[in-house]
């Protein structure tokens, strides 16, 4: 079996999963974002260099003001520990989305964690964080007309430079959790060729079984093009 060399995670379902239990939308984000490191371990184990992990939407402001808040609040608090457990395994940080939003201790912990591990590799998480696919690109063009780009040099490799996941090859196989077959904004121009694979369970009841069945649907469809 090939490993595909970059994975998107669009983590849904934490809602449902807590749902399910009688418990807050709240214990459902503290299991899934816990649920974030095993995961990990399997995509490694597999072969898998890099994952990109959508962790927060630019639409999700919208969600109410609790939620809001104590997802902000435990990134800020629990960030550094999960990045220290990272950092050991010799995996490199980095965070892709928009800043504006996120307060300056939240970007303290996010700026830390890249620094801290920007030695680290092959192995990549890229936590996409307060991203959307739309905002990026409107992020890109505002960059290229601050820095006066002749439009004549833009070329795909000019964008690629300007997009939060700079340095990254494109995603080769997404895959999303709870059944939604929605791309939801997700890296919508690095995904422009990925596989697109959907499990039934919830994010914080992903098994390895879920993954390795992901990474032989993409070895299927590679075989077939
Ligand atoms: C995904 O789980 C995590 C975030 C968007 C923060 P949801 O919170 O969307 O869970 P459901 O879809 O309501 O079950
Ligand atoms: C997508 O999930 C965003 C993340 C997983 C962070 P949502 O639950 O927010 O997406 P929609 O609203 O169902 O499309
Ligand atoms: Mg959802």
């Amino acid at each position: 079996m090939i490993a595909p060399k970059h994975i998107g995670l669009i983590m849904d379902g934490n809602g449902r999963w807590a749902q399910q239990r009688g418990l807050s939308r709240s214990a459902g984000h503290k299991a899934g974002f816990e649920h974030i490191p095993p995961v990990l371990e399997i995509c490694h184990d597999l072969g898998i260099q890099i994952v990109s992990a959508y962790a927060w939407s630019t639409e999700n402001w919208n969600r109410p003001k609790a939620e809001v808040g104590y997802i902000m609040s435990s990134l800020e608090k629990h960030l550094p520990e999960f990045v220290s457990k990272l950092h050991q395994r010799g995996v490199r940080f980095m965070h892709s989305g928009r800043r504006d939003e996120l307060t300056p201790e939240a970007l303290q912990a996010l700026d830390e964690a890249a620094t801290l591990t920007q030695q680290n590799g092959p192995e990549i998480f890229n936590f996409v964080f307060n991203y959307g696919g739309r905002a990026e690109l409107v992020n890109v063009t505002r960059k290229l007309l601050a820095e006066k780009v002749e439009s004549e040099v833009v070329s795909e490799s000019t964008i690629n430079h300007y997009l939060w996941t700079n340095g990254l090859p494109d995603v080769d196989l997404v895959i999303r959790t709870s059944g939604e077959q929605r791309l939801s904004n997700f890296l919508l121009w690095q995904s422009a060729y990925a596989c697109i694979y959907v499990t039934q369970a919830y994010w914080p009841d992903v098994s390895r079984d879920d993954v390795e069945a992901a990474v032989k649907y993409y070895n299927r469809v590679m075989a077939k093009i």
